[in-house]
C-alpha cells in the first residue's frame, strides 16, 4: 500500500515546478489530489494525465474566498481533505531601497498571505475529516539563512516559518490531530529556477555554477527530491513530527 493511501491533498502551485512533482508523488503513493493554481489550463492538463485520483481547481492563493472554494471543491470531489501542501510561491529580486513596492506586496501576498489563507480555509475541513491530517508549507533555505538582494522573499519565507511553528503549537496544544511542518529547498531545477538562469543577470553557466557552489553538495536539486520530503511529512510515517524544518538543500543552510 502506498504511503499516501487514503489521503486527500490540496496542493497550491500544482500546475508546474515543485507543486506538480508533489502532485505526481501523492498519486504515485496511492493518494488523491486537487491541484490549485492560477495556471488553470496547465493544472487541468496535469490532472487529466494523472487520472481519476486527480482534479484541478482555479486558485489564486491571494484570495481567501478562492481557498474556501478550493477546499469545498476538494471535499465535494474526494469526500474529505486531509493534506494541505502550500507550494505556490514567487521569487523576485530587490533590496529594501531598490526593490519596487509592487515586488514587496506581491511577494508577501503570495508567499505569506497565501499559506495563511490556505491554512485558515483548510483546518476546519481537516478537523471535520476526523482523521490524522498534515500541512506542509514550502519555505526555502533562505528562511533559515536570509540573503541579500531578495528582501521581500527573505521576509516572506522567514515569516512563513514563524507562522508554521505558531500553527503547529496551537493545533498540538488543542489536541487537534493536524501536524504542520516545513520543507526548505535549496536551488531546485524548476521553471522558477530556469527563468532566473536565463534572465540575463549573468550567463546561464555562471548562474548554475554560482548556485551550485552555495550548496556543499555542489549541485542544483531536483524537484522530485523535494516532493519526496513533502510526501514523507504529509504521510503518517511522520506521525510524531510537527513544527519541523526539513531541509532539502544539499547542506546549503549549514554551510560556513
Ligand atoms: N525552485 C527553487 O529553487 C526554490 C528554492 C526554494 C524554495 N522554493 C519554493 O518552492 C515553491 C515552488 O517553487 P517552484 O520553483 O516550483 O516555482 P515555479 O515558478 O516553477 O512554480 C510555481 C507554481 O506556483 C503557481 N503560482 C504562482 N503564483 C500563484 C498564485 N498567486 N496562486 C496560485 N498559484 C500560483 C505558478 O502558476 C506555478 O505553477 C515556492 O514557494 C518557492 O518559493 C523554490
Amino acid at each position: 500500500m502506498g504511503r499516501m493511501a487514503g489521503k486527500v491533498a490540496l496542493v497550491s502551485g500544482g500546475a508546474e515546478g515543485i507543486g506538480a512533482h508533489v502532485a505526481r508523488a501523492i498519486v504515485a503513493e496511492g493518494g488523491q489530489v486537487m491541484l490549485g493554481d492560477v495556471q488553470t489550463e496547465k493544472a487541468a492538463a496535469l490532472a487529466a494525465e494523472l487520472g481519476e485520483n486527480a482534479a484541478s481547481v482555479a486558485l489564486d492563493v491571494r484570495e481567501l474566498a478562492q481557498w474556501e472554494a478550493a477546499v469545498a471543491a476538494t471535499v465535494a470531489k474526494f469526500g474529505k481533505l486531509t493534506v494541505l501542501a502550500n507550494i505556490a510561491g514567487i521569487s523576485e529580486p530587490g533590496t529594501v531601497t531598490d526593490g519596487t513596492l509592487d515586488v514587496w506586496h506581491r511577494t508577501i501576498d503570495i508567499n505569506l498571505h497565501g499559506p495563511f489563507y490556505g491554512m485558515r480555509a483548510a483546518i476546519p475541513a481537516m478537523e471535520a475529516s476526523g482523521e490524522p491530517c498534515a500541512i506542509v508549507n514550502i519555505g526555502s533555505m533562505i528562511a533559515l539563512r536570509p540573503a541579500a538582494f531578495v528582501a521581500a522573499y527573505s521576509a516572506s519565507k522567514t515569516g512563513l516559518r514563524g507562522l508554521t511553528q505558531s500553527v503547529a503549537l496551537d493545533l498540538a496544544a488543542r489536541g487537534v490531530p493536524i501536524r504542520v511542518n516545513m520543507v526548505h529547498p535549496g536551488a531546485i531545477r524548476t521553471p522558477m529556477y530556469e527563468r532566473y538562469k536565463f534572465s540575463g543577470a549573468d550567463t546561464p553557466e555562471n548562474i548554475e555554477t554560482g548556485f551550485a557552489a552555495t550548496h556543499p553538495m555542489n549541485r542544483i536539486g531536483e524537484p522530485d527530491e523535494v516532493a519526496r520530503a513533502v510526501v514523507f511529512l504529509a504521510s503518517d510515517e511522520a506521525s510524531f513530527t510537527t513544527g519541523c524544518d526539513f531541509t532539502v538543500d544539499g547542506g546549503g543552510s549549514i554551510r560556513s
